[in-house]
């Protein structure tokens, strides 16, 4: 198709033709009206270029210790702390809605939380016994946890530190160990979002020597320094120990987009089978390179902080929240995510069942 041709219309020769033939002229400007095939409903949905749905959906859920009310996250409107029950009957209704998968992050009891974040291999920490019961509950819903130390630590930080630094290797080492009593409880991803070197080959031996293979590996490959994760830290409670410090030694700097396909390139070699962009929204030119690059099933997170400008401004009334979510989660789908972490998986869900 030659677009200029299309842009210039017909020849100047055919125009005068037709006024001469007395015809209306060919060429009448604007013979090509993008707006034709917007006009009705049915044409919309028919050249409609993605579609989002019910499977593209992975809900973040945050469970607690304890029987008590869940409790709420101040700064993420509408998502709860759940007790392993109370996960359990949540996630239920995921299922009832056909939510494919499901990602548990722990709130975890600050007594236990240490140093080196040893809770995290314990076999019945609050991650392993949620796992157990929501997969004896709900086999069908895919269950992925996290691989990282931030939850478990005193310091908020992912890793284990030596002199204030996080130190790579020992902190894979602690990943390999997060990772088995995760798996073991039944959890059927294994998604790193630690961002230490060699991480994902170090779980995949990990569990390959345990006779885990089926166990997948879903790699946060290119997870920025953000300052978008706030809310978040507020509900796993790991913001306020790290204070100040980032994560900048470990997680990317916001202002690259190479090094995201280099980090991609590195964890696909060692054995992802799946791989992340995080934050989502305003890292969709990664997400689209990502994408491009790699063909591999690709997702992206829309995460703590994009959630709460949402409903944050859908409560003063400044903008439409339902639209601007389902908006947001169509865009993904137009930058190549195969599928989307959000918390407001159910609100889509419901939405997407109602017709949208
Ligand atoms: C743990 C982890 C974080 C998130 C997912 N896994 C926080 C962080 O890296 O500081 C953020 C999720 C969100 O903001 O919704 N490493």
């Amino acid at each position: 198709m030659n677009i200029r041709a299309i842009l210039d219309g017909p020849s100047h020769a055919t125009t005068l033709a037709a006024e001469h033939s007395g015809a209306r002229p060919l060429g009448a400007y604007p013979r090509t009206r993008m707006r034709r095939m917007r006009g009705d409903d049915w044409s919309r949905r028919l050249a409609r270029e993605t579609q989002l749905s019910v499977n593209d959906l992975i809900w973040p859920i945050f469970v607690q210790d304890g029987e008590t009310a869940e409790t709420a996250v101040p700064s993420m409107p509408g998502v709860m702390r759940y007790s392993v029950t109370q996960a359990v009957k949540a996630v239920g209704e995921a299922a009832a809605l056909g939510i494919p998968a499901i990602a548990v992050f722990p709130v975890v009891d600050p007594a236990l939380k240490t140093e080196d974040g040893r809770e995290s291999a314990n076999p019945d920490n609050i991650v392993c016994r949620a796992v157990r019961a929501i997969k004896a509950a709900h086999p069908q819903v895919g269950i992925i946890c996290d691989a990282a130390l931030d939850p478990f630590t005193s310091h908020g930080q992912d890793g284990l530190l030596k002199d204030g630094e996080v130190i790579n290797d020992e902190t894979v080492a602690a990943l390999m160990r997060q990772s088995l009593v995760q798996a073991q409880a039944g959890c059927d991803v294994i998604a790193p979002s630690d961002m230490m070197d060699g991480r994902v080959g170090a779980i995949r031996d990990a569990l390959d020597g345990a006779g885990l293979t089926h166990v997948k590996i879903l790699s946060y490959s290119a997870k920025y320094a953000s300052a978008f994760y706030g809310p978040f830290r507020d509900a796993v409670g790991s913001g306020t120990a790290l204070g100040l410090k980032g994560k900048q030694t470990y997680q990317m700097d916001p202002a690259n987009g190479d090094e995201a396909l280099r980090e991609t390139a590195l964890d696909i070699a060692e054995g992802a089978d799946m791989v992340m962009v995080k934050p989502g929204l305003p890292y969709l030119d990664v997400l689209w390179r990502v994408k491009e690059a790699f063909k591999l099933p690709t997702f992206a997170y829309h995460v703590s902080g994009e959630y709460a400008m949402l409903k944050a401004a859908a409560a003063n009334g400044w903008l439409d929240g339902d639209k601007a979510l389902m908006e947001s989660l169509a865009c993904f789908k137009r930058a190549g995510a195969d599928g989307i972490l959000t918390y407001g998986a159910i609100d889509a869900a419901k939405k997407l069942k109602s017709g949208g």
